[in-house]
């Protein structure tokens, strides 16, 4: 039985966020279609799989196609005459000056505005500017047909806070659900349509897992997306700028952040040191906010201190091994991970392409293994390796990166036996360094029992 009160939903964009969206408003009972206008892309959805990795959600595509309740179309007349919430999830790239780049969110809320013939509640997950529900509704309005009245739809914002690796489970397990729109029955709307979520009664749901809903108006719903990416990502710069003090003052980091986040005001949630952040998100959006700040005259100094330090870590990961291998010139260094975190296999704003191309400018040769990545666009060059040991075959160094399960527990007196050097830099804080070093290896991590990153200025 479909979902009370919600007459079937869209889902316009079908990357990382709408896919879920649409897998799991299916899994919850909705009749759902997602857009997709990536003819290739839209192939593969339809027969049941993503074309990117995340955990879980191939099996509920494919559960969703085979139960009927979902569908996905590159048409938006179908979409919109089969739905009633409309769920805008495309891309916003990083634009000029730190803005998001919002030609697709244009773009989409055009063909929604032509192709919408009776009322609408359209949703933005899109992470789009503060104040962008305003003109997204003008956006929407200039383009109706002329036999449409403009009061046909409400813009309701919904930022998603779903993270890559665990993005079903956040969607379907949220601790909260932020609904901001003036239009108290456009609003309700959408919490209907969350509502076997809201309550957890859907096959699966953990009843004593319900979220909290927030409603509020648009442009704090919208600001609530961006300061809850910049806290948590200054929440790592916070904890890697500490890791650094613990370099000087011989302390470890690792258990600086655990006895830290024993504090529950506190907690030892993203409290790991180590090479900074990366991804599509944290940058892209501290970013965007900083420069919302810079727009009304105010200058953003946590944000830019969290960007600053953010970039100073992967400068301190060359340095590193600039201070062991002399000369890095003609050293062979291998990289252990390439996705900007484990479980997926993005490498947007990966801290690996970044060093990767440091390391080889300054004539290094450079390797690398990720269980998923296997090529990087910006590193054409890069060869990477079929598994870890083959990897770090006579390497001088091995670096991890990112700190998948199955690099973690490495059996280093292989890897030992294996390398021409004997350096192991942890960027993930990730490795037992007692069993690194009981293999006669150099253990260097990121604050914790290393050699202070000498000198302090930038590498490049
Ligand atoms: C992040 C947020 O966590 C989500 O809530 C949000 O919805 C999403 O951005 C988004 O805006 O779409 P995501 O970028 O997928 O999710 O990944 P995170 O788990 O937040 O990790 C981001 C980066 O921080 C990774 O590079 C990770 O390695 C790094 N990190 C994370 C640390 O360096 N230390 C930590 O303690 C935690």
């Amino acid at each position: 039985m479909a979902v009370q009160g919600v007459n079937g939903i869209a889902v316009i964009g079908s990357g990382y966020v709408g896919t879920v969206v649409a897998a799991c408003m299916a899994a919850v009972g909705h009749d759902v279609i997602g857009v997709e206008i990536n003819q290739e892309k839209l192939t593969k959805l339809q027969s049941g799989s993503s074309y990117f990795y995340e955990p879980g959600l191939d099996a509920r595509l494919r559960a969703g196609i085979e139960s009927g309740r979902l569908s996905f179309t590159d048409d938006f007349e179908e979409a919109m005459t089969g739905s009633e919430v409309v769920f805008l999830c495309v891309d916003t790239p990083p634009g000029e000056n730190g803005h998001p780049d919002v030609t697709s969110v244009t773009a989409a809320a055009k063909s929604i505005g032509k192709a919408m013939h009776s009322p609408h509640v359209i949703v933005t997950k899109s992470t789009v500017p503060v104040g962008s529900g305003n003109w997204l509704t003008s956006t929407i309005e200039s383009v109706l047909p002329d036999d449409v009245d403009s009061d046909v739809f409400s813009v309701v914002s919904n930022p998603e806070f779903l993270r890559e690796g665990s993005a079903v489970d956040d969607f379907l397990y949220p601790e909260r659900i932020v609904l901001g729109g003036d239009d108290s029955d456009a609003v309700s709307k959408v919490a209907a349509s969350y509502r076997p979520i809201l309550d957890q009664s859907f096959p699966g749901g953990k009843i004593d897992a319900k979220p909290t809903l927030v409603t509020t108006d648009r442009s704090t719903a919208e600001t609530i997306k961006y300061a809850a990416n910049a806290f948590l990502a200054t929440k790592i710069s916070f904890i890697n700028e500490i890791a650094e003090i613990c370099e000087w003052v011989d302390a470890d980091v690792n258990e600086v952040a655990h006895a830290m986040g024993l504090d529950s005001r506190i907690s030892a949630k993203f409290l790991n040191a180590g090479v900074g952040w990366g991804g599509s998100c944290f940058g892209k959006d501290v970013e965007a906010l900083a420069a919302t700040a810079r727009a009304h005259g105010q200058e953003p100094l946590i944000l830019e201190a969290s960007q600053r330090v953010n970039q100073h870590q992967r400068h301190r990961l060359v340095r590193k091994l600039q201070q062991h291998l002399r000369p890095l010139r003609g050293s062979r260094i291998a990289l252990l991970g390439l996705a900007f975190k484990p479980n997926t296999d993005d490498t947007r704003d990966a801290p690996s392409i970044t060093i990767a191309q440091a390391l080889t400018e300054r004539g290094a040769i450079v390797r690398a293994y990720d269980p998923l990545v296997k090529q990087i666009p910006e590193l054409p060059n890069l060869q990477t390796a079929t598994d870890p040991y083959t990897l770090v075959e006579q390497a001088d160094a091995v670096v991890l990166l990112t700190e998948w399960d199955e690099l973690r527990d490495l059996d280093f007196i292989d890897v030992a036996g294996r390398m021409r050097g004997n350096l192991v830099v942890d960027g993930r804080n990730a490795f037992d360094a007692s069993r690194v070093r009981e293999a006669g290896l150099v253990y260097e991590g990121m604050g914790r029992g290393s050699v202070p990153t000498q000198p302090r200025d930038e590498v490049w």
